[in-house]
């Protein structure tokens, strides 16, 4: 990715960034002098090396954009969170407002980036679904819906709904502080979506707007956020 600055989305657009975390490794030396103290110390608490250096990737590449929108050098970016962990950024204008989510699975990391409204997004490498999970994740309503799915389609259907779910719950800012149901889809619609219900409602449902993000081969993606009326501009 190239230094050079970058035009801020508009308020129909969120800027889509996904890249290969793994593939940035030998770039950690130059990822790590950009991270705070904080995520350093918190870069020095994973167990296990990979973690570690996924996470400076991850941080280091964040910082490295969001410095290009706010032309500011990436060690200048001064980040906050929100009370459940949420980041956000107080290093831009005042009359800036740019929001941004990351998520991170395996070596697949994405990044939402949207002006003016909160946005969540969240990347699921596709696995084995293990016996706990839809009980965990999907309503009574949904889980009807999945039982009564081919066994060859339920690993896809469900990936991509744990994706739907967690990037709402990530622009909310609660992530699983709020249950998994709290956010119900139509499972027989694949792709860009609305919410059926949001905390048992319909009128609050019809606010939200869920996009997909195009299936990579491992991957289930998807953004969301309490807005009509955008699209996903890819950046790379
Ligand atoms: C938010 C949450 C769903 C993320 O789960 P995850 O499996 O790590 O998923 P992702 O990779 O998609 O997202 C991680 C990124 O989301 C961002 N994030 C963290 N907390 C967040 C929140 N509450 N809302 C939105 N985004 C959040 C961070 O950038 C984080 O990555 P980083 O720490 O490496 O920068 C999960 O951590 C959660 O439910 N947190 C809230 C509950 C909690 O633990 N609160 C106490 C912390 S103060």
């Amino acid at each position: 990715m190239s230094a050079s600055p970058l035009t801020p989305p508009s308020a129909q657009e969120v800027h889509v960034w996904q890249w290969d975390i793994d593939a940035c490794g030998s770039d950690f030396d130059r990822y790590w002098v950009l991270l705070c103290a904080q995520e350093r110390e918190r870069a020095g608490n994973f167990r296990f090396e990979l973690h570690c250096r996924r996470y400076v990737a991850a941080r280091g590449q964040l910082r490295q954009i969001l410095g290009r929108y706010l032309a500011r050098a990436p060690q200048t970016i001064a980040l906050e969170y929100g009370p459940e962990g949420k980041p956000f950024c107080t290093s831009q204008p005042a009359e800036w407002t740019i929001c941004f989510n990351l998520s991170h699975s395996e070596s697949t990391a994405a990044l939402a980036v949207s002006n003016g409204f909160e946005v969540g997004i969240d990347v699921e490498h596709v696995r084995p679904i293990e016996e706990s999970m839809p009980l965990q994740v999907l309503s009574a309503r949904e889980r009807e819906q999945f039982d009564a799915l081919p066994a060859t389609e339920r690993q896809a259907v469900f990936f991509e709904t744990w994706a739907r779910k967690e990037a709402s719950l990530k622009a909310l800012g609660t992530g699983f502080v709020l249950p998994a149901e709290h956010f119900e889809f139509d499972l027989s619609i694949h792709g860009d979506t609305t919410p059926c219900l949001v905390g048992g409602e319909a009128t609050e449902a019809s606010r939200w707007r869920i996009r997909a993000l195009p299936p990579g081969a491992p991957c289930a993606g998807a953004v969301a956020a309490r807005r009509t009326g955008w699209s996903i501009v890819h950046m790379n």
